[in-house]
């Protein structure tokens, strides 16, 4: 009804393919490693009523008051403190905006940097939230593939350089470049160098989205891009994984201009995220009880992680190899390129079996052969026997299809 009144970008919106496909995942005993939730244990219900009863004692009169855009200070000076602390990065309120979930931080950059047809650099494949976000301000999508290294940073510069040649600069590049959702993997060091160069060379912005650094269960950090190009990059960080997800408590933070610019984005948005919210996580920041959560949250996904890679190495057919994620929620596996995920999407459902289709994260008809699986979510036991049916599910695929 009413289609011809709708504005060219909202004709040009489709529902998302995973939504459609997801629609087939309704009952428990389908095993389903296709969702991005974090895991209900990890929601710090115990600790909450006190610290909700501090709040509406202590902070009534602003808690449930309108807020101001930038975000309740004392939340902004508790996530100053934790920088300094876990990354070594001076930044002050200045520097941070609170957003209702990083995917409004995502919207915000994309109405404040993008004009129809401007190019904007993304990973193949990309979080669809972001690219799903972007796509609503028209830009031309530049998609650079990734490896186990992360974004191939020697495909950019020669898209960089060819770009140029057409006198096109992108505007940004957007990397999920830690525990990348969907592949699981991590840009290394060298690869973030070469980025930062390139951004000063090319003078493009770095959208640096980062929901699960704080998720490390293996190997060693790695030192953000905001802290090597802290004058150039826009750093999105959440508390959606670390605290919960139904709190919509996030932030961007970067050059002051520029976050600056994102709030007055934001105005016009929303006014201001939820003040209760912030309030009860700077509460709980303050009496020091964040820290420890993510340990505790560290310790369950390390496990389910371990159970996931485990049960892969165990039971999958010699032609199917995935990554290795050293953190995050997700890992990325790749089939025989006979083998075509969506169709065989059906078969792994009549098995009792979920996952998302490669070509969901790429929107160019690539990742027909892979498919992203989630192991937060899942119980113990049922990660172990999903991934048995799984493997049972290719492994007939595989003799079906082989050429
Ligand atoms: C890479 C990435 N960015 C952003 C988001 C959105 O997070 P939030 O809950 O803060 O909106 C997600 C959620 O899964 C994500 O994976």
């Amino acid at each position: 009804m009413f289609e011809e009144l709708f504005s060219k970008r909202t004709q040009a919106m489709k529902a998302s393919e995973i939504r459609e496909l997801l629609k087939l995942v309704t009952s428990d005993d389908i095993i389903s490693f296709a969702g991005g939730l974090p895991n209900p244990k990890t929601f710090p219900a115990s600790e909450l009523a006190d610290v909700c009863t501090t709040v509406l004692q202590e902070h009534q009169a602003k808690a449930l008051q309108y807020g101001t855009t930038e975000g309740v200070l004392s939340l902004r000076e508790e996530i100053c403190k934790r920088m300094k602390r876990t990354i070594d990065l001076d930044v002050g309120p200045d520097n941070i905006v609170i957003t209702s979930g990083s995917q409004q931080g995502l919207d915000l950059l994309g109405k404040m940097f993008i004009d129809p047809g401007d190019a904007i650099v993304v990973e193949a494949p990309s979080y669809l939230g972001a690219v799903g976000a972007f796509k609503s301000y028209e830009p031309n999508f530049v998609a650079i593939e990734l490896d186990d290294d992360g974004m191939k940073i020697d495909l950019l510069e020669e898209q960089l350089a060819n770009l140029k040649k057409r006198f096109v600069i992108p505007k940004f590049v957007y990397v999920v470049p830690t525990f990348q959702n969907p592949a699981g993997v991590t840009m290394t060091d060298s690869r973030r160098d070469k980025l930062v160069e390139l951004s000063h060379e090319y003078d493009f912005i770095i959208i640096e989205d980062s929901p699960y650094e704080n998720l490390r269960y293996a190997g060693k950090d790695i030192k953000p891009l905001i802290v090597k190009a802290p004058d150039r990059t826009l750093n999105l960080g959440t508390f959606s994984k670390t605290f919960a997800p139904g709190f919509r408590i996030a932030w961007t933070m970067g050059p002051a201009d520029l976050v600056r610019k994102v709030v007055i984005s934001k105005q016009s948005a929303d006014l201001c995220t939820a003040p209760f919210s912030q309030f009860i996580i700077a509460e709980y920041m303050s009496r020091g009880l964040l820290d420890p959560h993510i340990e505790e949250i560290k310790k369950l996904y390390s496990t389910k992680r371990d159970i996931m890679l485990k049960a892969l190495d165990e039971n999958m057919p010699e032609e199917v190899s995935w990554t290795k994620p050293e953190g995050g929620l997700f890992l990325w596996v790749r089939a025989p390129s006979y083998v075509d995920t969506k169709d065989m999407f059906l078969r792994a459902i009549e098995k009792k079996v979920a996952y998302v289709t490669g070509t969901a994260f790429y929107g160019d008809g690539r990742g027909t052969n892979e498919m992203r699986l989630n192991f937060s979510f899942e119980t113990d036991e049922r990660i172990h026997t999903g991934v048995e049916r799984l493997a049972e599910v290719l492994r007939d695929e595989i003799k079906r299809q082989s050429p």
